[in-house]
């Protein structure tokens, strides 16, 4: 269990790119990073597109004004000439922004936290991977859900053969806050998401089902695709070549298959992310609606809900526990824990602990490679008329 005790020997000096005033998901990453106090401060900032409106976010946060900079050109340069400067850089801005951001970063010798979808393509990811290997530095990236616990109950579950064997992978983050295109034109946050120069290839499968893709891939170590089907539309037709719902169909190497449906068209739904894993004995279902329990269904017995927090759980889920049983264990916990991770590879790397590296479970580098990847199959098959391509 978690209690806020410091787990690295001093809080890295953290610095914020974007995730300003006005932006939706700046606030989960401070939460997430400060939580514990004891593995960040945030010490600098250039929190906005608009230097002045970001500036005075950042004094109101308790940033010294003379690090609140203008842009993250200011920010790398001045931070770099201080003894005290930054050691880590959150970048979450909208996509397009990404990779220059981080590629300067890295070359200004700073780990890195960034967004997802990470880039708009492999190649650049593959880029960046190299340009980190060589620096000696860490990309993490925000699925943020995927801290949760009961998530790592599921992954030990399955490794222990308490399923059987894997047979079907069902996948789903949907949403209706895209049904209607009111937000397209008012919204500064929505305005970019279907903006293919901004938010690259895809809309929905890049901004949600990425986050899913990866909760499969921590869950499932083992299972890789093999070839996948994306059928891919834009109900608001001004969206388009940008879809605002994709179903994809997957086939695993060793027979399982698999499907996602994204979504930001699901009218009225509020149930964001679901993944149940099918096994030959036994099916295995969490939903981030209700992330405190996870079903554990045996073919021909009765249901069982497991519970965060309770000693019967995997002792990697009660490893990243906070709050303990009966108290509802979410997002923001989740969040904490994947920023806490962050927190240790850089300081293992820092450090050159490397069996604390080989050891660590946490959406890295290759994590946001395979995001990207997810992303430029799916639109090579949709493009091909929703055709079944090989996995690249
Ligand atoms: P947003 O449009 O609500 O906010 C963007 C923020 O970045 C604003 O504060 C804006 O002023 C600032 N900004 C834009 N360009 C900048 C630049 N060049 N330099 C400094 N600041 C700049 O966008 P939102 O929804 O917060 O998304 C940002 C990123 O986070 C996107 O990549 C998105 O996909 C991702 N995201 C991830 C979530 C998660 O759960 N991990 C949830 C929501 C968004």
């Amino acid at each position: 269990m978690l209690n806020g005790e410091r787990k690295i020997p001093r809080p890295l000096r953290w610095a914020m790119i974007g995730g300003g005033r006005l932006s939706q998901v700046g606030y989960k990453h401070r939460s997430g990073a400060l939580r514990d106090n004891t593995a960040y401060q945030l010490v600098a900032c250039a929190f906005d597109i608009d230097a002045a409106r970001g500036r005075d976010f950042g004094i109101n946060l308790g940033v010294a004004a003379d690090r609140c900079y203008d842009d993250y050109h200011q920010l790398l340069s001045e931070e770099a000439k201080r003894a005290d400067g930054i050691e880590v850089v959150t970048i979450a801005t909208p996509n397009g922004t990404h990779y220059e951001i981080t590629k300067a970063a890295l070359n200004a010798g700073i780990h890195v936290i960034c967004e997802k979808p990470l880039f708009f393509t492999s190649a650049e990811a593959r880029e960046i991977k190299a340009l980190a290997a060589a620096k000696g530095l860490i990309v993490g990236v925000t699925y943020g859900f995927s801290g949760h616990p009961l998530l790592m109950q599921m992954r030990a579950m399955i490794a222990n053969g308490e399923i059987g064997e894997v047979r079907m992978v069902e996948l789903q983050y949907t949403h209706g806050f895209s049904a209607n295109d009111s937000a397209d034109k008012f919204s500064e946050s929505q305005k970019w998401r279907v903006d293919p120069k901004i938010a690259g290839p895809t809309f929905v499968l890049g901004d949600i089902s990425t986050h899913t893709f990866y909760i499969s891939q921590l869950v499932l170590p083992d299972l890789h695709i093999k070839s996948l089907l994306c059928d891919r539309q834009s109900f608001i037709p001004s969206r388009a070549p940008l879809e605002d719902n994709a179903m994809v169909l997957m086939h695993y190497e060793g027979g399982a298959v698999g499907r996602m449906w994204a979504s930001s068209i699901n009218a009225g739904s509020m149930d964001s992310q679901f993944i149940r894993v099918i096994g030959s004995q036994a099916s295995l279902e969490w939903s981030d609606y209700n992330p405190g329990e996870l079903k554990y269904e045996i073919q021909g017995k009765p249901t069982q809900m497991m519970h965060h927090g309770m000693p019967y759980l995997d002792e990697s889920a009660l490893a990243c526990e906070r709050l303990g049983a009966l108290h509802t264990e979410g997002l923001a916990e989740s969040w904490a824990n994947i920023y806490l991770k962050f927190a240790i590879a850089i300081s293992a790397q820092q450090r050159g602990d490397q069996q604390t590296l080989d050891n660590l479970i946490y959406p890295d580098i290759n994590a946001g490679l395979e995001g990207v990847r997810w992303i430029e199959n799916c639109v090579r098959s949709a493009d091909n008329g929703s055709t079944w391509v090989n996995y690249e």
